[in-house]
């Protein structure tokens, strides 16, 4: 088994994934790069590998039950166990979503992404993450799925346009972690949500304010929290997020 810390990134393809892949890998780690699409997956790893990351391809759809299997099976042959999981793949489902327009399948297939893929795919990894010595989960949330600003009164407070596929899938993830923080309260995994800020990516058109660099911090520190760290719960750069 490797001496090296090991750490699983999905979407790391591009974006904020690829930036946290990026900033593990600079820590020493080595780094398996989830992607579904073989181009780009393979062309993130050439870049990685570029820049000095011990980087490899996880073919990786998290909507596949199969993928998710395979998945683990090829990182239990290549590392024996996984450290850290980064569930960091997700979609929006296309904008406008107006709660009174949606299409009932645009919701079907946001959840099944950004909801039942974390699970998917932390299930499947669950079992080589209990055979690391300070297992890490972080999911990828953002402050659109916090209640307390959605039920805000300013612009500021409500973050994000009205979406609601995107939204309330992070709002459903939120509440899914701290169902796996309360199950594996008392094991060694820490499990907690990140939020990147208002990141410049495909996932909103590039208007947002940050760098993926920027973005992807909150995950590399949650992904090296020490043992006796927080879990279950919801952290961007400033604290704690209001649920
Ligand atoms: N950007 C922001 O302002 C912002 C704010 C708050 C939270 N977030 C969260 O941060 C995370 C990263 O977002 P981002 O802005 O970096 O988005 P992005 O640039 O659109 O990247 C999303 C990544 O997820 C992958 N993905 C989507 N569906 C997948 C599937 N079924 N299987 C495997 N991979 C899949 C994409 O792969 P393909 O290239 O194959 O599509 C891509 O690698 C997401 O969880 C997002 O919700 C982002």
């Amino acid at each position: 088994m490797s001496e090296r810390t090991i750490a699983l990134v999905t979407g790391a393809n591009k974006g904020i994934g690829y930036e946290i892949a990026a900033g593990l890998g600079a820590l020493g780690w080595r780094v398996g790069v989830g992607a579904r699409d073989d181009r780009r997956r393979e062309a993130a790893v050439e870049k990685l590998r570029a820049a000095g990351v011990d980087a490899f391809g996880v073919p990786l759809d998290v909507s596949d039950d199969a993928s998710a299997t395979a998945a683990a099976r090829l990182i239990e042959d290549r590392a024996g166990r996984l450290d850290v999981l980064v569930n960091n793949a997700a979609i929006t489902g296309g904008m406008p979503q107006q709660p009174t327009q949606v299409e009932p399948a645009t919701i079907r297939t946001v959840m099944e992404t950004n909801v039942i893929g974390v699970i998917r795919v932390t299930n499947a990894m669950l079992p080589l993450l209990r055979r690391s010595a300070s297992p890490r989960i972080v999911n990828m949330s953002s402050t659109v799925g916090s209640l307390t600003r959605q039920a805000g009164t300013t612009a500021e407070q409500t973050a994000g346009p009205v979406a609601v596929a995107y939204a309330p899938s992070k709002t459903f993830l939120n509440a899914v972690t701290l169902q796996y923080a309360r199950e594996l309260s008392g094991t060694n995994i820490l499990i907690n949500l990140a939020c990147p800020g208002y990141v410049a990516t495909d996932l909103n058109g590039f208007r947002g304010v940050r760098t993926p660099e920027q973005g992807a911090a909150i995950a590399v520190k949650l992904a090296t929290l020490p043992d006796d760290g927080p879990t279950g719960q919801f952290f961007d750069d400033a604290g704690t997020v209001p649920w």
